[in-house]
């Protein structure tokens, strides 16, 4: 029987690279999908599978982490053996704006998923996004025993959900983990967050479609990766005979300014003329270190980063110059497969 693992936040960067490792590693993947009034299932383009034809066991659900009874009804259906919990209002920025949702998606939403796995009776293994945004302004290197303090309703909300986690481990001996994240990035990456929001910026000012990029902080540092080493972690963390917490991140750490200056550099050009500061993006507070200790991770798992820093800015900013010239040259169309990936739509 192959397993079955049950992705919340599929449609998102994470998301769509694990499915893509467990389909490769022979599990059934359930992925849970908010409606949306727009198509939202882009980043699973290359593994979608109409639901008529054979090929890999990916399926599709509308479910909402704000819906506890959606929740319960997909877990009782499903009976997962691991369930990747990603669903989050994943934007600090944003977090500020909306502080309640967040709270309430971010935060409760993940009492909702321990819930519905409690109350299902399921034995399904449970993986919690947690993120080094709880660390906040607690300096730097960070590791598992490090105190948190988060700087902002997101952080506080990833708090919660990371303590909610640990709390139904100990008290009804759920299966439960956190993987305590460092900024990961990819070509997937969501279009607002900055090392995208700077890689989109240089393929379009590189093709004379854009004369500015408005930036916020330059001076915050971040240990940034790449996306599909850190899902790899996730599954090698419900591999293990007993739940614990790890931290997964490169251990080096680079300025907001850094990535840009590189990125600019990637294709030839002087950031300076172009990048001007806008303090719409400034945040209500900043977290101004993040830098992760993940020997743990090493030493147990035996997981370790592969791609630097600079390899990062190069991948991600080929990419947004591919894609732009494919969209420009016409080359770029998005196959219509005449059919949702929902079922019932
Ligand atoms: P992302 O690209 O923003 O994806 C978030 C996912 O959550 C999307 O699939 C989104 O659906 C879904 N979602 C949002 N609200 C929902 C709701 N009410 N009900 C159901 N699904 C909902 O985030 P990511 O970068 O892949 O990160 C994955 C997880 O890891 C998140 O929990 C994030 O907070 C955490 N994390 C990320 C990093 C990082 O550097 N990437 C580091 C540490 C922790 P739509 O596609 O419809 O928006
Ligand atoms: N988004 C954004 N946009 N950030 C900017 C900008 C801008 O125009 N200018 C400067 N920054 C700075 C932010 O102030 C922050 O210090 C840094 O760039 C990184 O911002 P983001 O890329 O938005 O990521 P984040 O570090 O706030 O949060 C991401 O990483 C967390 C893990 O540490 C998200 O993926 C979170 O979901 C994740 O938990």
């Amino acid at each position: 029987m192959p397993r079955t693992a049950l992705i919340s936040g599929i449609t998102g960067q994470d998301g769509s690279y694990l499915a893509e490792l467990l389909l490769n590693k022979g599990y059934e993947v359930h992925g849970l999908v908010r409606r949306a009034s727009s198509l939202n299932t882009q980043r699973l383009d290359s593994i979608y599978r109409d639901p008529h034809d054979a090929g890999p066991p990916l399926v599709l659900h509308y479910c909402d982490l704000s819906d506890a009874s959606s929740l319960g009804n997909l877990i009782r259906a499903v009976q997962p053996d691991e369930i990747y919990h990603l669903g989050a209002q994943s934007h600090v920025k944003v977090s500020f704006d909306l502080p309640e949702y967040t709270a309430d998606v971010t935060g409760v939403g993940t009492v909702r998923m321990l819930e519905a796995i409690r109350a299902s009776g399921a034995r399904a293994r449970f993986y919690q996004a947690s993120s080094s945004e709880m660390f906040g302004s607690t300096p730097p290197p960070q590791n598992e025993g490090t105190p948190f303090h988060p700087r902002s309703p997101y952080g506080v909300s990833k708090v919660f959900a990371y303590w909610a986690a640990v709390n139904y481990r100990e008290a009804y001996d759920v299966y439960a983990v956190n993987g305590i994240l460092f900024n990961h990035e990819s070509p997937r990456r969501g279009e607002t967050f900055v090392s995208r929001k700077i890689t989109r910026a240089v393929a379009r000012i590189r093709a004379g479609l854009q004369d500015k990029l408005y930036l916020g902080n330059l001076e915050a540092k971040r240990d940034w990766g790449y996306a599909p080493e850190y899902v790899e972690a996730m599954w090698q963390m419900l591999q293990r005979p007993d739940p614990d917490d790890y931290v997964v991140a490169t251990g080096e750490c680079h300025t907001v300014r850094e990535f840009a200056e590189l990125a600019f550099e990637c294709v030839g050009i002087d950031w300076r003329d172009f990048v001007e500061i806008d303090p719409r993006y400034y945040r209500a507070s900043e977290v101004d270190v993040l830098m992760g200790d993940a020997s743990k991770a090493s030493r147990i798992l035996g997981w370790q980063p592969h791609t630097c820093f600079q390899d990062l800015v190069q991948i991600m900013v080929d990419s947004d110059v591919k894609l732009l010239d494919d969209e420009l040259s016409g080359r770029l169309v998005r196959a219509d497969r005449g059919r949702s990936y929902m079922p019932g739509d």
